[in-house]
């Protein structure tokens, strides 16, 4: 698929897909929204990728929204694009395949939300992260205020959002907002390593995990157990779940087939 503000590229089981808007720092406007969105999709149908990592060209990861779009918002506008943001997290976190966020420089704004519903998230040691709304007298929109209070505290989260400050990949990492540091030219072959170890699991179990903790975060711990027995029990009837034990006991790599 052809793509103007994004581009997707395929290896060894390994979405790459990468927000290509350097000039402005990666800012997310309306149409780089729809693109991530329509792209997704193709993503979930697509039985080449099974594992994702998000990127960005560049110096940036994501610097935040498109200002330029947001100064022009009213309140119905604003809505909407809440609205459109909002569904396009909710459909990654709903992807049924891993998605590691390779955070390579500025992830602000909508750029450090769209990295929080990612599942894992990878930071080069130059990125740096913040919601800095309240600077430009708005709040975060895409989730930001529920993701950041969820992965961080209630305490630290209020803290960033409320400052607008800007902090260095370290303290990310130090606060559990990013989950490993590594120097600027290790960060993409760091996370292809990783996303390739996923991609060579039982994809059926990766998703079934996914949904499990990410239904969790939210319900109480009685419901998340039930769901993930519910979850498990379905998994004992796949043929990845007979291949993959049957390839422990014969002392064997498994050949995992999706099913
Ligand atoms: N929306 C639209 N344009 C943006 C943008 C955004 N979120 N972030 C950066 N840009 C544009 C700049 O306007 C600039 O365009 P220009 O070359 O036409 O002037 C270009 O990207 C490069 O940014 P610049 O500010 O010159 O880079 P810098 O290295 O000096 O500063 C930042 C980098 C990230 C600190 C700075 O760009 C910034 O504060 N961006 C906004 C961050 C933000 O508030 N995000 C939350 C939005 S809700």
């Amino acid at each position: 698929m052809d793509y103007k503000n994004i581009k997707l590229e395929k290896s060894n089981g390994v979405g790459v897909l990468t927000i290509n808007r350097p000039d402005v720092l990666n800012a997310l406007n309306d149409e780089t929204i729809a693109e991530l969105d329509a792209c997704f999709d193709h993503i979930a149908a697509d039985d080449e990728i099974k594992c994702v990592i998000l990127t960005g060209a560049g110096k940036a990861f994501v610097a935040g929204a498109d200002i330029g779009e947001l100064a022009v918002c009213d309140v119905i506008a604003g809505r909407a694009k809440c609205d459109r943001g909002q569904s396009l997290l909710f459909k990654m976190e709903k992807l049924p395949k891993a998605i590691i966020a390779a955070i390579n420089g500025f992830a602000l704004g909508g750029g450090c939300e769209i990295a929080m519903a990612c599942d894992i998230r990878l930071a080069s040691a130059k990125a740096k992260l913040g919601q800095p709304e309240v600077t430009l007298g708005i709040i975060p929109g895409y989730g930001g205020t529920q993701r950041l209070a969820r992965l961080v505290g209630y305490g630290k989260a209020k803290e960033w959002i409320f400052t607008g400050d800007i902090y260095p990949a370290d303290e990310a990492l130090r606060i559990g907002l990013v989950d490993q540091v590594y120097p600027p030219e290790e960060l993409m072959d760091k996370a292809m390593e990783m996303a390739q170890k996923i991609a060579s699991r039982g994809p059926l179990a990766v998703a079934a995990a996914k949904e499990a903790v990410n239904r969790g975060i939210n319900v109480t711990l009685d419901a998340g157990c039930e769901h993930e027995a519910a979850l498990f029990a379905g998994i004992c009837a796949t043929k990845d779940k007979e291949e993959g034990t049957k390839a422990f006991l014969e002392k064997r790599k498994a050949e995992f087939v999706g099913r």
